[in-house]
């Protein structure tokens, strides 16, 4: 990771930039949470899916932690995006259930 340009976006939801990341770790930051709670990083749609390995990566490099040693980011619910009209009715059938982002339409890169 350290032959990335420092301008390479490492949390693709949040816009969150390895340079940002690094900045945060020299300030304190020592978990995926710290890092979230200063930059963002990881509350995107993915919520952490898409940058928790690149983030603990940095960690990694920057601190010299093993891996496994670096505590995975917390989760709160809903896990998944779920739709407000499931919350109000109270529906337990979560099975049925479409994801807010199966209705979100792209039509030429744009979000309709
Ligand atoms: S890429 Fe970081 S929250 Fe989605």
């Amino acid at each position: 990771m350290n032959e990335l340009d420092k301008s390479v976006v490492i949390c693709r939801c949040e816009e969150v930039s390895y340079e940002e990341i690094e900045e945060v770790i020299r300030l304190g930051a020592r978990t995926f949470d710290d890092i979230k709670r200063l930059t963002r990083c990881g509350m995107g749609a993915c919520q952490a899916k898409i940058c928790n390995f690149l983030v603990a990566n940095i960690i990694h490099e920057e601190l010299g932690k093993p891996l496994q040693e670096i505590p995975l980011p917390r989760m709160r619910m809903p896990i998944s995006p779920i739709k407000l009209e499931t919350l109000s009715t109270n529906s337990k059938d979560f099975s049925t259930v479409k994801s807010v982002l199966d209705e979100v339409e792209v039509k030429d890169g744009e979000v309709g």
